[in-house]
């Protein structure tokens, strides 16, 4: 009764085999707003996959600018792991560039970037659930074990739970707890960028707040964050800037507010990932 879909146009945006064009209006929306903070870091038209021949992303770009959070959002499937990936130097990259503090990190593997200042968790096993927090939390440091007090202080004060529960193991942990510390065990290495690949996936609503406010607090602190979400919408409030990544490629760009209100957005986009929740 209320499935108005029409047979003609059938297409699931969420199947990431449906070969579907790009909505002609996404042409005029790509611009990157200028809130005229320094560029920290940037991807420029990449193209990166898994298998040989079997391109994920198709030219995607992104921008990340100091003291920023960037999101981004899409369908299943559109490759927004694998664009975080990229930028790790996880997944090949056919083409495309990947620049931080203006020099090219292309396909730098992920252990030079983290020395670089770039930290990163995974959208799944980000964890050692048999090890402790603090165990957790030296896994995150120990090319550098003699800083490890320094920058438990610093996170536990981001995370307080994480000095409260330090001693216990992280697989006994709630799901939004285990986001904390694999949040906190990315922040031991002070990046000044973390990626962050679907922190609120999994958690009930209010660990989802939870997890979003500290992340809010994680940038407040310096750190900038460029954010992967399939929780669209409470990515968009907390997004400074934010992009729509659809079958490997940037269908929208804009502050977060912009592309919250954009009425084809909210169809194509909004609607469809919020009856996925
Ligand atoms: N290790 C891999 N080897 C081969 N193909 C892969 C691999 N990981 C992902 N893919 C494929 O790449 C495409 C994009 O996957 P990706 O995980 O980047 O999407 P996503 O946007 O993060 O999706 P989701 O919202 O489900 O997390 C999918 O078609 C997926 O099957
Ligand atoms: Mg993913």
């Amino acid at each position: 009764m209320t499935d108005s879909t029409d047979s003609t146009d059938s297409t699931d945006p969420t199947d990431p085999t449906a070969a579907r064009p790009l909505p002609p209006e996404a042409a005029g929306h790509l611009e990157h707003p200028d809130t005229g903070r320094p560029v920290l870091m940037t991807a420029t038209d990449l193209v990166a996959g898994y298998l040989p021949g079997v391109d994920i992303l198709n030219g995607a770009s992104l921008e990340l600018r100091q003291g920023e959070l960037v999101g981004i959002i899409g369908p299943n499937g559109a490759g927004k792991s694998t664009l975080i990936k990229a930028l790790f130097g996880l997944v090949p990259v056919r083409s495309g560039t990947v620049v931080l503090d203006g020099e090219d990190i292309t396909s730098k593997p992920a252990h030079e970037l983290v020395a670089q200042g770039v930290g990163y968790v995974p959208q799944t096993k980000n964890v050692f659930p048999s090890l402790t927090i603090e165990e957790n939390l030296r896994m995150g440091i120990f090319l550098d074990p003699g800083r490890f007090d320094e920058r438990f202080e610093r996170v536990v004060s981001l995370f307080p739970l994480l000095a409260d529960r330090r001693r216990e193991r992280a697989g006994l942990l709630s799901g939004g707890q285990r986001q904390m510390v694999a949040m906190g065990r990315a922040l031991m290495t002070d990046p000044s960028v973390l990626l962050l690949d679907e922190p609120s996936a999994g958690l009930s609503p209010l660990n989802q707040d939870e997890v979003f406010a500290r992340i809010d607090e994680v940038k407040a602190a310096g750190v900038s964050v460029v954010m992967v979400e399939q929780n669209a919408r409470k990515c968009l409030q907390i997004a400074d800037v934010a992009f729509v990544l659809d079958q490997g490629r940037n269908a929208y760009t804009g502050t977060g507010r912009e592309l919250m209100d954009d009425p084809t957005v909210i169809e194509l986009y909004l609607g469809t990932l919020a009856r996925d929740l």
